[in-house]
């Protein structure tokens, strides 16, 4: 039954509010149950007491759940990690993260979901009910615009209010509505004061704004005065520091913090030792079906950027579920690809490939990795697949290698990066390829007209020095120890990619807002504003290698008959068809960008506002709706300190990608004139 505050000394509530240890929160000797906390989004990361990291299934990174834009992989996510904390004591998994992309330089993009706060917000609100479901909390994090990993400690992210606002609160406010367990405060400062310690964010914003009503836990030593976070209203401090304790009581008596302010974080601790104790916790998955969600998790984000003359599927035949494609293409390919040289695969990460970034969130499996090839050949056992073991990343690759490259029907170059380029704390100095890589593809594609790049990366790479090398390139992303599987079932064409990118691939560093500078080691100016990916390159009318929201298939979809009712004073249905024109099945990515034509602010050309994910089959028309309210047309206004639509015109833009509009239409709102800038005087 929940411990009543009033039986708890001063020393005990005060304890309470700092960690016993890295893990646990303070058990009073038994009086209290602790609450066992454990890193990561990608899967179970328990470090036990005797310092080992407990194994457990390497799940996609969340940058792969993304750019799968399911809700459903999403929740299955959770619900899978939820698994392994049940079974190894964990009561809270320190996930999901959801800062916003607004550099790809960030060390720490793989972990994240979006550069765009609806679609990062909405994933992480399912991954959240998913991981609740089972009884085990969850922490959202970090709270807020941790945007990059350099000097995370002492750096103040200076953003002005409606920024703050619109782009770096909002994935926090959407994924709030399930309600996570805790919330974890970031490293840095915002606007000059930490976060650990920021008043109006943990207070104004979080608590009364947002109606949070769950612990506010520190990141790992990201609390610098006891007095001034209490004050602030963070509940716990993480991990346990010895100093902890003797910062509150001083405080206590020096009168900096009282009762109320101790009493009312004890009381958010002690409901969520009570959730903890009395959830209800059930192992649902065996390790295989664990291991299988994985795959398929990995198959819904993986993305096909590029499929020049339709090389891809190597094997045509495996498309719908075996019954292949109609006509000779199947015939005539499979022919091509198994009789004239078989296949080529060449890079060591198609025999260990990446499988997350590095840090708190890397995960150690006990999966033991298939290498690509002979995944490949278990899928096509005619399909002569051999592997080069003499990488020819290096410069001075044998002349033995180029012979095969040049017989072969297909070459496959495994390239990308490892959790020794992206990783938490430290930032990346290029969003290039190993150069070695870069030169081994144009080599190749001397020699061999077939080369299909496979990219294991989680965040954006400058594509520029070798696309045109390629006739396909599959973006793998880091996609867990599902990986390869997943690539073969894709590359054979057993399933059909549906991935789209939830991180736009700029044509080069140079050409993103930030460039390669990432601020002073004190203050980072956001002075993007609301301008971020995708809203940035529109409002700046830049190329863009991929745009956001891109990916290919090996269907082809048409939309048509677009409608749009209006069911309440700002709530419509925008409804269309998306009909499948080809011979294999499939699943589209559709998304409802809104447009306010005429505005009295900046707004951007274009913002993410819904998105569907449906499997469309071969000749079939599948009838998708997607809800649009009051803050799919809203901005943050400051002057009135409130979220404010204007009347006027605004299109709906029915896309296929961000830059790609397949149907579009014009409605016009009408609020009464006190809902406008008028009531602002009348005040
Ligand atoms: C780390 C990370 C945070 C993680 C925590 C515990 O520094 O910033 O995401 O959950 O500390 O490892």
């Amino acid at each position: 039954m929940k411990i009543d505050i009033s039986t708890l000394t001063l020393e005990e509530k005060l304890r309470l509010l700092t960690g016993k240890d890295a893990w646990r929160t303070y058990d009073a000797n038994g009086k209290i149950s602790s609450v066992f906390v454990s890193d990561g989004p990608h899967g179970l990361r328990k470090v036990a007491d005797n310092g080992e990291t407990v194994k457990a299934t390497a799940m996609p990174n969340l940058s792969t759940v993304a750019n799968g834009w399911s809700r459903e992989a999403a929740y299955l996510d959770g619900r899978t990690i939820a698994d392994e904390c049940i079974k190894n004591d964990v009561d809270v998994i320190l996930a999901p993260g959801v800062n916003i992309k607004r550099t790809p330089l960030c060390g720490r993009n793989f972990e994240y979901l979006s550069e765009d706060p609806f679609l990062a917000g909405t994933l992480a609100k399912e991954y959240i009910a998913g991981v609740q479901s089972k009884g085990v909390g969850t922490s959202l994090k970090h709270f807020c615009a941790n945007n990059c990993e350099e000097d995370r400690l002492s750096k103040t992210s200076e953003i002005d209010e409606r920024t703050l606002k619109e782009i770096y609160l909002t994935a926090f406010e959407i994924a709030l509505s399930s309600k996570p367990w805790t919330v974890m405060c970031a490293y840095n400062l915002i606007n000059g004061v930490y976060a650990s310690e920021n008043k109006y964010l943990l207070k104004d914003i979080l608590r009364d704004e947002f109606g949070f009503d769950g612990v506010v836990v520190s990141d790992w030593g990201a609390v610098q005065s006891g007095f001034r976070r209490m004050r602030a209203g963070l509940d716990l401090e993480m991990p346990f520091r010895d100093h902890s304790y003797d910062d509150l009581k001083k405080a206590y008596d020096k009168g900096l913090i009282d009762d109320e302010m101790i009493n009312t974080s004890v009381e958010h601790i002690l409901k969520l030792v009570e959730k903890a104790k009395n959830a209800k916790k059930k192992v649902e998955f065996t390790d295989e079906e664990r291991h299988e969600n994985a795959v398929k998790i990995a198959e819904e984000g993986i993305v096909l950027l590029k499929n020049d003359d339709g090389i891809l599927p190597l094997n045509p035949g495996t498309l719908n579920g075996g019954a292949g494609l109609s006509g000779n293409v199947a015939v005539e390919r499979l022919e091509q690809i198994t009789t004239a040289g078989g296949v080529l695969i060449i890079g060591d990460k198609s025999v260990n490939p990446p499988l997350g970034g590095g840090g708190s969130a890397y995960v150690e499996t006990a999966f033991k990795q298939r290498d690509l090839k002979s995944l490949l050949k278990d899928k096509m056992s005619e399909l002569q697949v051999e592997y080069c073991n003499r990488s020819v990343m290096s410069p001075y690759a044998s002349k033995e290698t180029y012979v095969r490259a040049k017989k072969a029907s297909a070459v496959i170059v495994c390239v990308g990066n490892d959790r020794s380029v992206e990783t938490e704390g430290r930032d990346r100095a290029s969003i290039k390829l190993h150069a070695d890589e870069e030169k081994a593809i144009n080599r190749l594609a001397t020699i061999n007209e077939n080369v299909i790049v496979v990219v294991y990366a989680g965040s954006a790479i400058d594509v520029s020095g070798w696309i045109d090398s390629a006739k396909a390139v599959v973006w793998a992303g880091f996609s867990g120890e599902g990986v390869n599987e997943a690539l073969a079932d894709i590359l054979t064409g057993k399933v059909c990619p549906s991935g789209k990118l939830a991180e736009t691939l700029p044509t080069s560093l140079e050409d993103t807002y930030c460039g390669s500078s990432l601020g002073s080691p004190f203050v980072e100016r956001y002075d993007d504003g609301i301008f971020v990916g995708y809203r940035y390159y529109d409002a700046a009318d830049k190329e863009v290698a991929f745009p956001f929201g891109f990916g290919l298939s090996y269907a082809e979809f048409e939309y048509s008959d677009l409608a749009i009712e209006k069911k309440g004073e700002l709530d419509y249905a925008v409804s269309f068809n998306v009909k499948n024109v080809s011979g294999v099945d499939g699943k589209e990515v559709s998304q409802v960008y809104v447009k306010d034509v005429f505005a009295t602010v900046a707004r951007p050309e274009k913002e993410l506002k819904g998105f569907s994910k449906d499997l469309v089959k071969s000749g079939e028309t599948v009838r998708v709706t997607v809800p649009l309210n009051a803050r799919s047309f809203a901005y943050y206004n400051t002057a009135m300190k409130k979220w404010m639509v204007e009347n006027g015109e605004f299109e709906i833009l029915v896309c296929s990608s961000s830059r790609e509009v397949r149907l579009k239409a014009s409605i016009f709102i009408d609020l009464p004139e006190e809902t406008q800038q008028s009531v602002y005087y009348l005040d």
